[in-house]
């Protein structure tokens, strides 16, 4: 790390795995702040221990528009008083407005536990042939399991306006095997999310592909 270090925010909602190995690692890159949208997250340790300004806003009144629109208002406002190069939603469960993916375009990137491609489109071709459809949403470990699908993965994308739709910056493949559980595949799922995450915010840094 150096004072002039690629300054990166981290956003979490749970237990913060992937914010760890990003603090853990911090190879030309630095983690500048934590925010977190509910008290019980994890993360917010994570981020603590690790001695990053780590700042919990909780939305309290998800069903309320006024108050929605105010506290992403807040949360826009706190991460940009970080002036981060890179916003990294890591297991952030909160889908934020069109205005708010506007103020930190081309500078904010997700992971999401399944396999997604760079457009809309609800199928989608693998290499071997087979087509599998998509999976977005919260809920997409449980559903690639319900839908007795033979792989999923996991998917580092640019954020736009859509939910899980965006550029793809990286992709890989986990098979799922005939006795995975949620709990047993989420967690073979982020095996690879964390050295991946890991890999994009050091090339992002890097300026390849530019953030
Ligand atoms: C990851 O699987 C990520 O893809 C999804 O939420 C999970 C976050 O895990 N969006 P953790 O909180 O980093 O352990």
């Amino acid at each position: 790390m150096t004072d002039a270090a690629f300054r990166v925010v981290v956003l979490v909602s749970g237990s913060g795995s992937n914010l760890q190995a990003l603090l853990d690692d911090q190879t030309g890159y630095e983690v500048v702040a934590v925010v977190a949208d509910r008290s019980k997250a994890a993360g917010i340790e994570r981020g603590l221990r690790a001695n990053v300004a780590t700042v919990c806003l909780p939305l309290r009144h998800p069903k309320d528009s006024e108050a929605r629109h105010a506290w992403e208002e807040v949360v826009a406002r706190v991460i940009a008083a970080f002036a981060p190069d890179l916003v990294v939603m890591a297991g952030w469960m909160r889908v934020m407005s069109s205005r708010f993916v506007a103020q930190f375009a081309d500078r904010m990137i997700n992971q999401h536990p399944a396999l997604l491609p760079s457009d809309g489109a609800a199928t989608m071709p693998l290499s071997d042939g087979q087509v599998i459809p998509v999976i977005r949403g919260a809920h997409a470990v449980r559903d690639a399991l319900m839908l007795g699908l033979p792989v999923t993965g996991c998917t580092i994308h640019r954020v736009t306006e859509e939910v899980d739709v965006g550029p793809i910056l990286a992709q890989v493949r986990v098979p799922i095997l005939p006795d995975d559980t949620e709990a047993s595949l989420h967690e073979r799922i982020k095996q690879v999310e964390r050295p991946l995450i890991v890999q994009i915010v050091r090339e992002l840094a890097q300026g390849s592909p530019a953030p």
